[in-house]
């Protein structure tokens, strides 16, 4: 290949004495006091709409870190207007030229940006250090990185040839603009949303989450200093319909890339079908949505119990439950249960939560006060005598920040709401069923939910793991085998979900980028 073959970023432990974390705490300090003006950007140009929002720490939501400006449907116009007026240069600059900008952005995040990246992430999104680091460091540099070379990989598939002709495949951007749309939960997420379909000569208007604002302040800042042109990428902070149903109502609408909730997403097609016929093109909708995502144990996994142990409480707990991905509902066969739950208990009890900028803290805060108050409505479910029982935690503390203590449940019923709904919060329903019935457990938890991101198989009896590959199908688009199933890996595990968790054009892959192109077939005859 031409470009550089690329590696993951190694991940930088943060212990102490590292000079790593020494300058991420210089880092935390100076953001902590800062209160940063985020604006809407168009073209480069900063606009203070002054309809504004405040960015809280979800740890400790008195402090304010960052007032956002608010874009309103003028803004939208505005954007795509200037995103059109750039739009033919930028597709005509060379891929090499392009793809530089989005190498150089990584090496920049890789060193200068990491502490930025991973302070704003840990302060505006609650994160620990590891979990920025993973998140908005290595993750963001893997996708910088490889989907250069995966953008070089569609580029040279290239049609046969026969005598006296040319065949050629020309990978044109979309004949409109992109609206990237991003959650709050993973940083890389949302640079991944607004840079995959620019690194394809797109041109894009970026919706990011309000309450991850601070972070998407600094990827258009990277992006900037790395040498993207003014208006490819226009951020649009605000609220989701404001924002969205102006640009989804344009007839240059190309294509959506977004993540996020299942509701939202299924309101854009439905606003897509309303708009159909005003529409130049039919846009690309690509989408990655919840999760209700499962650990099947075996009994054949007695002698791996502590890697299920900790399958279940780092996919369930790690970053409070919060990635698509987290482990949110586990079956356990009762030959396992009476070890599995002691230990378990005792794992939890060892984690510590509370504010991300103390290294020592396992756990941070859920993102806000809808979700602390969602969750605590599951937490009340929870507490139903005869149908469930708190095996771990089970409270909630607001006063400082938005705390829910790293809770396990175990319910009776196979179809309890705890073990179907989208928590999107640190609890984890359990299940314990006969250890006869391992085939009618796998067909429930195909059943169950309509959710089929990911999902683990705990089992060491091979039949017992190729059963739960057949009857799992279509139940996760990332499936792990004894392993826990969030982590997934740039370049590793490509990574989305079918069902109601999305359109499954794997994000890390080159099945994602393919998806921001509309390819054209040139036949030459000599
Ligand atoms: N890609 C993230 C994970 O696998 C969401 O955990």
């Amino acid at each position: 290949t031409r470009v550089p073959p690329p590696k993951n970023e190694p991940v930088l432990s943060h212990a102490p004495g590292t000079p790593e974390r020494r300058e991420l705490q210089a880092v935390l300090k100076r953001m902590s006091g800062e209160q940063i003006d985020i604006p809407v950007i168009i073209g480069g140009k900063h606009i203070r709409t002054g309809k504004t929002d405040t960015v809280r720490m979800p740890h400790k939501h008195s402090h304010v870190l960052a007032t956002l400006h608010e874009a309103d449907a003028s803004h939208v116009e505005q954007a795509i207007q200037t995103a059109m007026s750039v739009k033919d240069e930028w597709a005509r600059m060379p891929f090499q030229s392009r793809a530089a900008i989005f190498l150089r952005a990584a090496e920049l995040l890789a060193t200068r940006y990491r502490p930025i990246m991973n302070a704003a992430t840990m302060l505006g999104q609650s994160k620990t250090a590891h979990q920025a680091e993973i998140d908005a460091t290595c993750e963001a540099v893997d996708f910088l990185r490889y989907n250069v070379h995966f953008a070089e990989q569609i580029l040279s598939m290239q049609p046969e040839n026969a005598p006296q002709t040319w065949n050629m495949s020309d990978y044109r951007p979309l004949d409109g603009f992109v609206l990237a749309v991003a959650p709050f939960n993973f940083t890389s997420i949302a640079l991944n949303l607004a840079t995959a379909p620019a690194l394809m000569g797109n041109v894009v208007l970026f919706k990011p989450s309000s309450t991850s604002a601070l972070s998407a302040w600094y990827i258009m800042e990277l992006m900037r200093e790395a040498g993207l042109p003014d208006g490819v990428i226009n951020m649009l902070p605000g609220d989701g319909p404001t924002v969205g149903n102006p640009a989804m109502a344009s007839p240059l609408l190309g294509g959506i890339h977004f993540t996020g909730s299942t509701p939202t997403f299924n309101a854009m097609w439905r606003t897509v079908g309303e708009n159909i016929s005003r529409y130049k093109q039919y846009p690309r909708l690509v989408g990655e949505t919840g999760g209700k995502d499962f650990i099947v144990a075996h009994a054949s996994a007695a002698d791996d119990l502590e890697a299920l142990a900790v399958a279940i409480v780092r996919g369930g707990f790690e970053y409070q439950g919060q990635k698509c991905s987290a482990a949110s509902r586990v079956f356990v066969p009762e030959s396992l249960w009476p070890k599995l739950k002691p230990r378990l208990q005792a794992l939890v009890s060892e984690i510590r939560m509370g504010d991300v900028t103390d290294f020592r803290n396992f756990m941070g805060a859920v993102i806000d006060e809808k979700s602390f108050k969602r969750t605590s409505s599951y937490l009340e479910l929870a507490k139903d005598a005869g149908q469930a029982s708190i095996v771990a935690g089970g409270t909630a503390d607001s006063k400082e920040g938005w705390f829910v203590k790293p809770t396990l449940v175990q319910l009776n019923d196979p179809r309890h709401r705890i073990l179907r709904e989208e928590i999107f919060a640190p609890v984890v329903g359990i299940h314990v069923y006969p250890d006869a019935r391992y085939e009618e457990t796998l067909r429930e938890v195909d059943q169950a939910a309509s959710y089929a991101l990911t999902g683990a198989v705990f089992a060491r009896d091979r039949k017992a793991i190729d059963t739960a590959l057949r009857e799992l199908r279509h139940a996760a688009g990332n499936f792990y085998i004894n392993d826990k199933p969030t982590g997934a890996v740039v370049g590793q595990q490509p990574f989305g979900g079918g069902r109601a968790s999305g359109t499954n054009d794997k994000a890390g892959s080159a099945l994602n980028l393919i998806r921001w192109t509309s390819p054209r077939t040139i036949k030459e005859t000599f």
